[in-house]
């Protein structure tokens, strides 16, 4: 498996993970991350300042792999900063307390001599490296951790257990992807680098979500090989035309500091402006001069999409739609089927509305152990579209990746393409976006 590397800005990420995990347990706590060399990565209190007896907990999480990592890191730790380990007040995070996959911090008594100085991984160690390695995106080895559900990929990175699909024109895509709008400049680096590190490996922006740089930074900054990452963004409305296309093409490339881009989508067709197929004339150059990969549109009917067919020749690889329970686009699903568009899902949890809480959902999800949102985006997986939901929690992030473990029943499917709804966003015959 493929372990991420735990830099300084992941370690204060997982800080600020572990702080708020804590406090939603009812405890404060003081963490430091180590780094697999043993080197310090980040603390949320001062360097050598640890007090003869801490007054909550010691808090410490390893990249590296367990258990074989954690007993050398924490020898390390030992011998360069001896007073450190000296007392420590002892909790114990049982995941297993109660059965039910919840965590608790209980105060304990003081443990001498320091962790890990019996070779072994103490309970301690065992439990924050479970919850780290959870941070970071994989299941934790013993079943029944905390937040996740049987998931038979267990020990398996989820960058690892996503499936890929593959596109009409050879190309390859994963099966879901992290959403970035409407997020700032700012939020997006921050989602962007985390999702890397869980296993996301499928991006979506778009020029007007004014957020391209942001996602390329993230990028540059991670540690994962470009080759192996997708990043999708859209051409904008007021960019229709052919020299247009390929000048916005370029800002965007530029914006995010590529030297190709995965995939390019027309963002809206805009039939009143009716220029879209000259910028697909323009897309399929850019594909062919192969500073694109692969070229797709958005909010395509399925007239748009035989226009562009019959006057071009060249099919869309994808189409990205609204789709979700209240709207699963069932005849347009049929038209790419037919086509070998594949079906992108935008809004897949319903942005916001009370889709998560729908009674049909929830069975479904009470069923298979899992929440509402991964029942819903197994639905997506399971029916081939491509999700892209956007969260900037790390928890519902990793939530949104989890969806591999489980599968629905046709009856299940079913129950949920079934549901009432209507669409939420905007109506491609009419929508005009500049
Ligand atoms: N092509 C287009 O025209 C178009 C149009 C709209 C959207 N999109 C793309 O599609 C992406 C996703 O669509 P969207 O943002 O409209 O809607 P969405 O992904 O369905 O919903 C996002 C909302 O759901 C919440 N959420 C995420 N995971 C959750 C979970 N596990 N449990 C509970 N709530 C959860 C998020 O809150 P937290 O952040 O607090 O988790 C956020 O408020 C966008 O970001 C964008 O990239 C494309």
């Amino acid at each position: 498996m493929t372990l991420p590397t735990l830099d300084s800005q992941a370690a204060e990420q997982l800080i600020a993970a572990g702080t708020a995990h804590a406090r939603t347990l009812g405890v404060q706590v003081r963490i430091t991350v180590v780094g697999s060399d043993g080197s310090l990565l980040a603390t949320n209190h001062p360097q050598g300042n640890a007090p003869e007896t801490f007054e909550l907990s010691w808090f410490k999480a390893y990249a590296a792999a367990m258990p074989t990592g954690a007993p050398e890191l924490l020898s390390t730790w030992q011998k360069r900063e001896p007073g450190l380990f000296a007392e420590i007040s002892r909790y114990s995070m049982d995941p297993l307390l109660g059965g039910d996959g919840r965590a608790e911090i209980r105060r304990g008594g003081v443990l001498r001599g320091g962790i890990g100085a019996s070779g072994a991984p103490s309970e301690v160690d065992q439990l924050i490296c479970e919850y780290a390695l959870e941070l970071l995106g994989y299941d934790p080895p013993v079943s029944g951790g905390p937040g996740l559900s049987g998931n038979p990929h267990q020990g398996v990175h989820l960058a690892d257990a996503v499936p890929w699909h593959l596109l009409n024109d050879g190309q390859k895509v994963p099966a879901i992807g992290l959403g970035t709008a409407p997020m700032g400049h700012e939020q997006t680096e921050t989602a962007v680098a985390r999702a890397l590190r869980l296993g996301y490996r499928l991006f979506d922006t778009g020029s007007a979500y004014g957020n391209e740089s942001a996602v390329g930074q993230a990028i540059a900054a991670g540690s994962v090989p470009r080759e192996e990452i997708r990043v999708l963004t859209k051409l904008r409305g007021r960019a229709h035309g052919y020299e247009q296309t390929i000048a916005a093409f370029e800002e965007s490339r530029r914006k995010l500091g590529l030297r190709y881009v995965d995939l390019f989508l027309i963002h809206w067709p805009l039939p009143a402006l009716d220029k879209y197929v000259e910028s697909w004339r323009a897309m399929i150059k850019l594909r062919d001069d192969g500073v694109v990969r692969s070229i797709g549109v958005s909010n395509f009917t399925a007239e748009h999409l035989a226009r562009l067919v019959k006057e071009t020749g060249v099919t869309p690889t994808v189409n990205q739609v609204e789709m979700h329970p209240g709207f699963p686009q069932p005849r347009l699903r049929a038209v790419h089927e037919d086509l070998g568009v594949r079906t992108m899902s935008y809004s897949p949890l319903g942005r916001g509305t009370d889709l998560l809480g729908a009674p049909e959902v929830a069975s479904v999800a009470r069923a298979h152990g899992v929440t509402p949102a991964q029942a819903v985006l197994r639905w997506h997986v399971q029916l081939g579209a491509i999700p892209l939901p956007r969260s900037g929690d790390p928890r519902r992030q990793r939530e949104n990746l989890d969806v591999l473990g489980f599968e629905l029943a046709p009856d299940e499917l079913d129950r949920i393409s079934l549901m009432a709804g209507s669409r939420i966003g905007f109506d491609p015959e009419t929508h005009a976006e500049y």
